[in-house]
């Protein structure tokens, strides 16, 4: 027997404000076909005045919570993925143990940029399969538009804030790739890339939170690439190919770059989940996000094959496969 991560529940919550791509038109030489064409985006959701990540995290967790049927004394470990936290310290996790009412157990923040979520599933299920907790709350919020240059065309049209969630909870398993739950994990990163995507503040530099900035050109010729590679090695790792994936769930920031990852996997796009039009890039939230979207749509069923994988900032990127 193996012990395995298995999802349990799922969760999503979007601020209530839609701003639709011709808000843009009104401040900036932008137009609604140019978002749509370059990006596939047409509106995205932005938190309210004083709506915080964990404010958002927490309409999520709950969701997850409810549909798995779970309370929350029996979760033992949460794992957030933000890069926008409600504060510099504490950590966003800590901050939504409040709020749902964990007095137990520990919390803790993952940055990874957009490739958060599959670093938090990934260390969520280290935490399982070493034993250290039976059942984790994985959680992807952010709030981009706080950290958005209006002045910037290139960039500010593109993200969105939201959050999703999944419980996983420890199953003892077969061992093959027929099993439920967390299968595996391909995680990389390369600081050389920096400049690529950053945002230009920070405690240690300047003291504010700084805005995003993003040469989203270079970044799109190394996504392709680096996503189907990814995507590759965590399949090999399990002695699966491309056949065998029911739902590509990609970080959703672009749908060229999901169309292109698709194509090369030989997935065709009727099988990949897609959000991006009606969030926007919600960075470590995104695939959270659609996962839950993909559920609530009956798409994603038990038992499907799926592969999440995304790349962000750092260069951070990474991919995890699971059975549903
Ligand atoms: N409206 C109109 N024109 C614009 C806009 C806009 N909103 N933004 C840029 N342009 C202009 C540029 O100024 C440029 O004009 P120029 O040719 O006169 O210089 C022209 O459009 C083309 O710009 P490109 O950057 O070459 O456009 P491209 O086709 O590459 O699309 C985009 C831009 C959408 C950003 C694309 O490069 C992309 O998606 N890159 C990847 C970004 C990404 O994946 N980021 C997320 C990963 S990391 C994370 O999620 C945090």
């Amino acid at each position: 027997m193996t012990r395995r991560a298995v999802v349990k529940g799922v969760g999503h919550y979007l601020p209530e404000r839609i701003v639709p791509n011709s808000e843009f038109e009104k401040t900036l030489d932008t137009s609604d076909e140019w978002i749509r064409t370059r990006s596939g985006i047409e509106r995205r959701h932005f938190a309210a005045e004083g709506q915080t990540t964990s404010d958002l995290a927490y309409e999520a967790a709950k969701h997850a919570l409810d549909n798995a049927g779970m309370s929350v004394d029996e979760i033992d470990a949460i794992v957030v993925a933000t890069s926008t936290p409600d504060l510099t310290f504490p950590s966003v996790g800590t901050m939504l143990q409040k709020k749902i009412g964990m007095t137990r157990g520990f919390a803790f923040d993952v940055q990874a940029v957009c490739a958060g979520f599959v670093y938090a599933l990934t260390n969520a299920n280290a935490l399982i399969l070493s034993g250290q907790c039976d059942t984790v709350l994985v959680v992807g919020a952010e709030t981009f538009s706080r950290i958005m240059d209006w002045e910037d065309r290139a960039t500010c049209v593109l993200f969105g804030d939201g959050a999703g969630a999944l419980i996983l909870k420890a199953e003892e398993g077969s061992g093959d790739n027929t099993d439920r739950g967390v299968l595996s994990a391909d995680l990389n990163s390369d600081g050389r890339y920096k400049d690529m995507l950053f945002v230009d503040g920070g405690v240690s530099t300047t003291g504010d939170s700084g805005k995003l900035r993003m040469q989203g050109n270079a970044l799109f010729r190394q996504a392709v690439e680096k996503l189907t590679s990814t995507a590759h090695t965590a399949l090999t790792k399990i002695g699966l190919n491309d056949d065998a994936v029911d739902w590509i769930v990609p970080h959703q920031a672009n749908i060229r770059i999901i169309q292109g990852t698709a194509k090369k996997m030989g997935v065709p796009m009727d099988r990949v989940i897609l959000t991006v039009q009606d969030h926007g890039n919600t960075s470590a939230a995104s695939i959270p996000l659609a996962l839950s979207v993909g559920v609530e749509r009956g798409q994603i069923k038990q038992g499907d094959l799926i592969v999440t994988e995304a790349i962000g900032g750092g260069l951070a990127w990474g991919s995890v496969v699971l059975r549903w």
